[in-house]
């Protein structure tokens, strides 16, 4: 029985990273390619900055619902300017995606406490956030540098010179959700400019200042505001108009898997072109432990992986598999890590859990809890504050997987007992699901890991640490089935849907 990974000298080889286990891309790369400047929370003075950047906030006041007349010109401008942009080589194009990865990180302060404010997240998270959004710009940077540098010279006869290069498809539309109202906006937006598109940006109707305020960031960063315009409202408004317009190229999506349905339907439904669809859609994330996991690891790692972010994360995990001879053990250990966790004010430094998003998602969780306590057996939950929009992280125990038919967004855990003679039916119907986005594994054992890998399909398979957190570079992140198409953001072929190829041959 070989030994899989030792999670602590893993974690040495990298560095500490904001949380114990999730590593710095810079520690990694070394390089200047990714953003080292995140804000450290345990020191004093840099907590007290950013609590005085919450309190210097004022109103934060939503930009106007986005007109069908603003759309029009917004892809007329868009148009008009990204031939240019397009004929531009990609170093150069590198170079303003670096100048606005730049941008943020000096106004990092300010992101962090919109974050909190606008988006509920906690400064911890905040810092995440703003940290992933600079990664992107430069991740994305570099590959423009790497990919649409000079076309490539391909293999062929004598007397033949044969290319292939990458170009823009033209107009993009980006549509992002609002638990990464800054980071996968951000992300979205470079991948499409970097492949020599121009863009219309519309962001979750719930999280529109942030979004405004890194377009502003951007423009004065020295981007051709024609290239990059922020369209804001409703989705099935704005959004649906977006990707029914005409001068639409190509749409990439985060959110829903019932939305990313929608919009592949008006897609398909269009006159004209076949526009491309990238989507990163739901996960139904399961993690397996056997009896060979470290417990106190297993119980770090389950408590941030379904608990950080308030559970608001499309990688978080929703129903953990305990092998049934130490399953106790282990709910007891949670128990008593839940009983740690503040919830409360994400502003407040102290704070584990911040509220959800918006009344919505508070009702959609309750009305979960009402089941979990009519069908299955509802183990522990904390209190939360009443005022607002908080939900106390909730642990229960269900049957199988299959008491679950879609993902419940939020920090609610649940546990499933398993007997290891039964590990391919239980991981199957996890699989019969249908999502595959995060999967984790926590095992001294090679074998028993790759079993669980092989029986539930996964985009980002995680092995003895937390199933969240991806950094650009180094994890790249996406899912397949219902959780979306690929490709990876933060991964080498990010781009590849962004940019049309063109192969030249030319008899000499
Ligand atoms: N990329 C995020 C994570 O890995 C989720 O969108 O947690």
């Amino acid at each position: 029985e070989a030994v899989v990974v030792d999670p602590i000298s893993a974690v040495e080889a990298v560095g500490p990273g904001p949380h114990p286990r999730i590593a710095k891309p810079s520690d990694i790369y070394g390089d200047e390619r990714v953003n080292s400047s995140g804000v450290d929370l345990s020191v004093g003075a840099e907590r007290d900055r950013l609590t005085a950047a919450v309190a210097a906030l004022g109103t934060l006041t939503p930009p106007p619902e986005t007109t069908s007349a603003q759309i029009d010109k917004a892809f007329a401008a868009a148009r008009l300017a990204q031939p240019a942009w397009n004929a531009a080589d990609g170093p150069a194009r590198a170079k303003v995606l670096r100048a606005m990865g730049d941008a943020l990180e000096a106004h990092q302060d300010r992101l962090i406490a919109i974050c909190a404010r606008e988006a509920g997240k906690t400064l911890a998270d905040g810092v995440a956030e703003v940290r992933e959004a600079v990664d992107f710009c430069r991740y994305y940077a570099h590959l423009a540098e790497e990919k649409f540098a000079a076309p490539e010279l391909l293999k062929g006869p004598v007397g033949e010179v044969n290319t292939l290069s990458l170009h823009g498809r033209g107009v993009f539309v980006c549509i992002s959700p609002w638990n990464f109202p800054l980071a996968i906006f951000t992300g979205q937006i470079c991948a499409a400019l970097a492949a020599g598109n121009a863009v219309l940006a519309k962001p979750a109707e719930q999280t529109p200042v942030i979004a405004a305020e890194a377009v502003k960031l951007y423009h004065a960063a020295g981007l051709d505001p024609r290239l990059l315009a922020l369209t804001p409202g409703r989705g099935e408004t704005v959004g649906a108009a977006l990707v029914a317009h005409p001068g639409c190229d190509g749409v990439a999506f985060t959110g829903g898997t019932e939305t990313a349905r929608r919009i592949n339907t008006s897609l398909a439904g269009r006159e004209g072109p076949i526009v491309p669809f990238i989507a990163e859609t739901g996960g139904l994330n399961g993690m397996f432990v056997d009896t060979t996991a470290q417990r106190e690891q297993v119980i770090d790692d389950v408590i941030l992986s379904a608990f950080g972010s308030a559970g608001q994360r499309c990688s978080a995990l929703r129903i953990l598999f305990l092998p049934k001879d130490t399953a106790e053990g282990m709910v007891a250990g949670l128990k008593g890590a839940m009983d740690c966790l503040v919830v409360g004010d994400p502003a407040d430094p102290g704070t584990d859990v911040g509220p959800v998003i918006d009344a919505e998602a508070k009702e959609a969780l309750e009305k979960h809890l009402h089941r979990l306590n009519a069908e299955a057996t509802v183990l522990h939950r904390l209190a939360a504050p009443a005022e607002g929009t908080f939900f106390g992280p909730v642990l229960a125990e269900i049957p199988s997987a299959d008491f679950l038919e879609r993902e419940v967004f939020g920090p609610i855990l649940h546990v499933v007992r398993y007997d290891p003679e039964d590990l391919s039916s239980v991981a199957g119907m996890l699989a019969s699901r249908r999502y595959g986005l995060t999967l984790g594994v926590h095992s001294r054992i090679e074998a028993f890991a790759q079993e669980v890998a092989e029986l539930v399909p996964a985009g980002n398979v995680y092995v003895n640490r937390s199933i969240i957190g991806a950094v650009v570079g180094v994890q790249p992140f996406g899912g397949e089935g219902l959780s979306g198409t690929g490709p990876k953001a933060g991964g080498p072929n990010a781009l590849s849907r962004y940019a049309l190829e063109r192969a030249v041959s030319v008899n000499i």
